[in-house]
């Protein structure tokens, strides 16, 4: 398969070791956090709502709140590159993109010049190589084609999720953090999404993405981590993981053989993130 003309392949992928970052004085969202994202490969982050996924994102990114949001301590590495307080047009540059939660797109301008405004925070390229990529894009996103001169505010909820990945891939990135890119999104569209998840990876970005849906995201990374208030609680290789009791229990919603049910009649509701 052809790749989105990657930047020169970095040793290594995503290094993040011992980061701590806070808001303001008090309050401490990630605490002594470490985490691999191997060159090429799908890391998943679980966590409940408050427990500092996209705080570990924005820091890697570049994008923490300025001024209140602050790496206090650790470091964060892209291969060969220093990324640790860097701004996101320098992560862009390294070859890291965010697709932020929310999609972000810019709503008045037009599906392809969104699209074009992904060249903008990348490298400098050549008129050529933008088209190139936008091509491959429209290969991925035949919808961002036909749409490609309507304001980007018109198209759907997973549409406008389609535009923010596409323009985060016009950057040809090496590896792509994704915030909650199923969220409120009906089970079609999350199939839909999943599946560019898989081609973007066998395309050749390594892709840590961030996931509401726990079953979801285990089945697309190969290996996993749980966030709990701010500290790593649990890592593993994916399959391993979703054997785990508590990840059956509190993200897949299953009941754990030889447990008891309390009342094997009532339905349980399976542990689902809110947004
Ligand atoms: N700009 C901010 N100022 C102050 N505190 C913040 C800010 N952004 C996030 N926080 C706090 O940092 C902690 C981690 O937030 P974060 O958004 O990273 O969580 P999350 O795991 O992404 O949650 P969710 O699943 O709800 O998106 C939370 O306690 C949150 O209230
Ligand atoms: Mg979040």
């Amino acid at each position: 398969m052809r790749s989105l003309s990657p930047p020169p392949s970095p040793p290594g992928g995503l290094d993040v070791r011992n980061l701590t970052v806070t808001y303001g004085r008090s309050v401490r969202a990630l605490h002594q956090v470490s985490l691999h994202a191997p060159e090429g490969g799908v890391v998943a982050l679980l966590g409940a709502n408050g427990a500092g996924k996209s705080t570990l994102l924005r820091a890697v990114s570049g994008t923490l709140p300025l001024r209140a949001g602050q790496v206090v301590e650790g470091m964060i590495r892209f291969g060969p590159d220093d990324l640790t307080g860097r701004s996101p047009a320098e992560v862009v540059a390294a070859g890291v993109v965010q697709v932020p939660e929310g999609r972000r797109v810019f709503s008045d301008l037009t599906v392809e010049e969104n699209l074009r405004a992904g060249m903008l925070g990348g490298r400098r390229r050549r008129r050529a190589e933008a088209d190139e990529n936008l091509a491959r894009v429209h290969e991925l996103f035949p919808v961002l084609a036909e749409r490609r001169r309507q304001a980007a505010g018109l198209l759907s909820g997973g549409e406008q999720q389609m535009l923010a990945m596409g323009r985060a891939l016009m950057a040809g990135p090496r590896l792509m953090l994704l915030d909650e890119p199923s969220l409120g999104l009906a089970p079609r569209m999350t199939e839909r999404i999943a599946d560019v998840i898989r081609q973007i990876h066998e395309r050749g970005t390594a892709v840590l993405v961030v996931e509401q849906n726990a079953a979801l995201a285990l089945e697309l990374a190969d290996h996993a981590y749980v966030l709990e208030v701010g500290r790593v609680r649990l890592s593993g290789p994916s399959e391993e993981l979703s054997r785990t009791d508590e990840i059956r229990r509190l993200y897949l919603g299953e009941q754990p053989e030889g447990e008891d049910e309390l009342s094997s009649s009532e339905p349980r509701e399976p542990a689902r993130w809110a947004g």
